[in-house]
């Protein structure tokens, strides 16, 4: 079952389907990729609520080459995916090229999207994820090496990335114009450089930048975007081609409901009561078990969730505690029958910030990384180890 919307006056906006290639997204709304969050069963729960393109976790472009279980798993999608969607992380043109023939010569995506994005220590210490675009030469090497390959099957494909590495050391208008040079179908920037990893605000301005540094390529918008309204704005602000939303859907896959009506221009909104949160949370576990074929670690999977569908509403302490620590469905089920089941919609305290915040660190890059701009022989000797053994983004 689903969450049922109910009208309210809420800001307005028209905006084209957004245009990747051959494929037309008619709501030009990104499901953002999240590793541990946006595998096959959360996708399905978003999709139920309205139209988008909605992007699996990243997968390292090695492990996938490699044909490794998980990685076999996560870029699997449901029949009625009408479009595939996938993320690869990598460092090394080969390897990212090898891992985009084999999703096209066996017909497993229809978008494919690159993570430049990725502000984890273990990561960019080896110069890969938001660390990479700062070596032009290896930026380029990957974006073509990954275009050439994604155009022989015709498929999009896109680059996800940040400002750069910190304020003195931007990369966003340089490598968006590498990108769309390479023959990119669009580029997305989330507005936060790696030392901010999640902290602070995105900077919008910097992604309406780049949207009128590169009028001939659809150019998407992502960081902040908590609600509708805030994707309006967004649009409204920057000029944006489309929005990509990541951590504002945690625990509330119907904002994809709430962004389709607000695109179309209508005012109705999903504000659930208590029970329609626990049916979605309970709905999501099973969708988990079927994603993993293993109840154990769906339900391990799915405490990490509890947080963010149950934010603002009562709840209580002890049932919190248990929830997070839930074992099997049965279990589950007894839990969740145990809410009020007439409570209604919290209003502002369901709604805003939610997910990873963190605070600003000195980003952890190889040693002389930021000394040029191109790749020198040590760091080309590393960068072929940094693909291995990564996660998150
Ligand atoms: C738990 C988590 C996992 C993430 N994993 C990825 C990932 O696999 N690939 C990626 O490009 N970005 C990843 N990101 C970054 C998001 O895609 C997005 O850029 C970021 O959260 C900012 O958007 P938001 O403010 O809407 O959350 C992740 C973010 C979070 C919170």
């Amino acid at each position: 079952m689903t969450v049922t919307a109910v009208s309210a006056p809420g800001a307005k906006l028209e905006l084209p389907p957004l245009k990747l290639g051959p494929l037309t997204i008619d709501v030009p709304v990104v499901l953002a990729p999240m590793a541990g969050i946006t595998n096959k069963a959360f996708r399905r729960l978003c999709r139920e609520y309205g139209g988008g393109l909605y992007v699996a976790e990243m997968v390292t472009s090695r492990a996938l080459v490699e044909r490794n279980r998980e990685s076999m798993r996560i870029i699997s999608h449901d029949e009625d995916e009408s479009v595939r969607s996938v993320q690869l992380y990598g460092v090394d043109p080969k390897t990212v090229g090898a891992a985009v023939r084999m999703l096209v010569e066996e017909d497993r995506a229809d978008h494919i999207d690159l993570n430049f994005g990725c502000p984890v220590p273990k990561v960019t210490r080896r110069g890969g994820g938001s660390a990479l675009p700062w070596k032009t030469d290896l930026f380029t090497a990957i974006v073509q090496a990954a275009t050439r390959e994604a155009a022989r099957g015709n498929i999009p494909l896109t680059v996800k990335m940040r400002k750069g590495i910190d304020e003195d050391h931007l990369t966003f208008l340089e490598a968006g114009r590498i990108a769309r040079d390479a023959g990119v179908a669009a580029v997305a920037l989330h507005g936060r450089t790696t030392s901010q990893f999640y902290s602070g605000q995105a900077d919008w301005n910097a992604i309406a930048e780049l949207r009128e540094a590169l009028p001939d390529i659809p150019v998407l918008g992502n960081g902040d975007i908590w609600s509708a309204e805030d994707a309006v704005r967004m649009v409204e602000q920057t000029g944006v081609d489309g929005v990509v939303v990541g951590r504002g859907c945690q625990g509330r896959p119907w904002l994809f409901g709430d962004l389709q009506a607000a695109f179309e221009g209508a005012g109705r909104r999903f504000r659930p009561g208590l029970k329609e949160v626990a049916d979605s949370f309970y709905r999501h576990a099973e969708l988990l078990v079927d994603y993993f074929e293993d109840e154990d670690k769906a339900l391990r999977d799915i405490r990490k969730h509890v947080a963010w569908y149950f934010k603002g509403y009562t709840v209580g302490g002890e049932l919190r505690a248990a929830l997070a620590a839930v074992p099997t469905l049965e279990v589950l089920r007894g839990l969740l029958d145990q809410l009020d089941p007439h409570a209604p919609y919290p209003g502002a305290d369901a709604e805003g910030p939610r997910g990873r915040a963190g605070t600003p660190k000195r980003p952890a890059l190889p040693d002389g990384w930021l000394n040029s701009r191109e790749l020198d022989e040590n760091h080309r000797a590393m960068i072929a180890a940094a693909e291995l053994d990564v996660s998150g983004g």
